[in-house]
């Protein structure tokens, strides 16, 4: 099955008024992990590679991406690679050559006016160079270790007319909302606004985006999926996942040091989690 690009993978999810979902890998064990789920489910997926991850192998983006890139190419569904959460502009520009097909440019942090010019300069240098660009507005929180956001606080809550007007003056692809969920939540409890995300699907002409899904419940996944999410970003649940797995093996086995032992073991718990998060977006209601 040949690569795809993210963009037909939303769009092709869109139309179906459903999600693709798109899975965080930090390790080859990610990649192989991710893709053996969707092999078994039978649906597209997306792997992510984040700019911490990236900063994880000191700042070398390629090593991964060739590796993604190569078992993407061997497997038996459609599998798209994109470039997740990047800041540095440097890095951005990187991934032109690297067998990626998209990115989210992250500049939610930022006030609104500077927020709308560094994305707009991502989006045309994207769109110049062949890539699909997703950017954030509002700011889903819980990232970098930081605690989610008060729902009160400034920028907790994407505001329906000003991602309006963000839109337009960024030309991005897709749009990341803050709706309720936050990054690296290790419970899955978080509650999505679903009148507000209602809001912003009647009044938004691309593809809406749901990051900080591992604190979401099914139930609430596959309600966000029917109230217009096209694409869905997890990735704790899967760290969550494999630390759980070499944790236990090694406990059970304190003895023991060959790493593929204990690889193995966090690899198939990965493969078992996604198993069940791709069945859980493949089974929301249709819109
Ligand atoms: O962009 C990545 C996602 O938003 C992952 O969030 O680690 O909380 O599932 P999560
Ligand atoms: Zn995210």
């Amino acid at each position: 099955m040949p690569l795809t690009t993210t963009g037909e993978l939303v769009a092709e999810a869109a139309a179906r008024r459903s999600a693709v979902a798109a899975f965080n890998v930090i390790t080859l064990e990610h990649v192989e992990a991710v893709i053996a789920a969707a092999e078994t489910v039978g649906e597209p997926v997306v792997l992510q590679v984040s700019e911490n991850a990236v900063k994880f192998r000191a700042g070398r983006l390629h090593p991964i991406a060739a590796a993604a890139v190569s078992a993407a190419r061997d497997s038996a569904v459609p599998v798209a690679l994109h470039l997740d959460h990047v800041k540095d502009e440097a890095l951005l520009r990187e991934v032109a050559d690297c067998g990626f097909s998209s990115v989210m440019f992250d500049a939610a942090h930022l006030p609104y006016a500077e927020n709308v010019a560094a994305t707009r300069r991502a989006a045309r240098w994207a769109h110049a160079n062949g890539l699909w660009l997703e950017a954030e507005l509002g700011e889903v929180g819980g990232k970098d270790g930081r605690g989610p956001l008060d729902a009160h606080a400034p920028g907790a809550r994407t505001e329906p007319g000003e991602a309006r007007r963000y839109v337009e003056e960024t030309g991005v692809d897709a749009l990341a909302v803050a709706i309720g969920s936050s990054h690296a939540m290790t419970s899955r409890d978080a509650v999505i606004d679903h009148a507000l995300l209602a809001a912003l699907h009647d009044c938004l002409p691309l593809p809406l985006v749901l990051h900080g899904s591992s604190g979401v419940p099914d139930e609430e996944l596959q309600r966000a999926v029917l109230g217009g999410i096209s694409k869905v970003n997890i990735g704790t649940a899967l760290s969550i996942a494999m630390t759980g797995a070499i944790r236990a093996h090694l406990d059970a086995d304190p003895k023991g040091v060959d790493p593929r032992r204990y690889l193995a073991a966090g690899r198939q718990a990965v493969t078992d989690t996604v198993v069940q998060l791709l069945r859980t977006v493949a089974a929301a209601p249709v819109r």
